[in-house]
């Protein structure tokens, strides 16, 4: 296996943290790999799978992600592929919140099939958002609480799992 790319789309950190984890799993697991903002990945020819994920806005994927995939839509389904979404939806962890934060990879799949995707509950910090952004959130009567939820345990093993899964996958020529 050459290496593996974890790219990410973030606006305040925590997806990138998470990514930078994930990349960190997988290189105690023996793999190599580069952690990068997906805007900066220009090129894949030198990977042999790809994780990629973004935070949740508004119930969306950021637009960045969903252009970087349609623009290399080819060479991502000729190799194994996961995408990873950070949300505040899963604080509560129900079927319900399952479903809803697995919706919202369904602009991703139908540009590109993954292998496998992966929900992770994120943190709302109000002190990393812009003042603009602080203020219409408290506009809003329902505000989202601050707290951070992230799950280390969980998305260790789910990026075992997707490294597992990669390592079975034929590499294309
Ligand atoms: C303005 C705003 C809108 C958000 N909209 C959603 C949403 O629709 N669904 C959701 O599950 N989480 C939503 N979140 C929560 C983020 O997905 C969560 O804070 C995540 O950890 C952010 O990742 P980031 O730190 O990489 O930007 C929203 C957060 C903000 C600040």
């Amino acid at each position: 296996m050459r290496k593996l790319l974890v790219a990410y789309a973030t606006k305040a950190g925590s997806t990138a943290e998470i990514a930078e984890f994930m990349g960190k799993v997988l290189r105690e697991a023996g793999a190599q790999v580069d952690v990068l903002p997906i805007k900066q990945v220009r090129d894949l020819s030198s990977y042999s799978g790809a994780i990629l994920g973004s935070a949740i806005r508004m119930g969306k994927v950021l637009p960045e992600l969903v252009k970087f995939v349609r623009t290399h839509a080819t060479t991502l389904s000729q190799m194994p592929l996961a995408y990873f979404n950070v949300n505040i939806t899963l604080m509560d962890d129900t079927p319900e919140s399952r479903a809803i934060v697995d919706s919202y990879f369904n602009p991703l799949r139908a540009i590109c099939t993954p292998l496998r995707v992966g929900a992770f509950a994120g943190r709302m910090d109000y002190a990393r958002l812009s003042w603009l952004m602080r203020f219409l959130l408290r506009q809003n009567k329902e505000e989202i609480p601050e707290g951070d939820w992230i799950d280390w345990k969980a998305i260790r093993a789910w990026t075992l799992d997707v490294l597992s899964l990669m390592q079975r996958e034929p590499t294309p020529a």
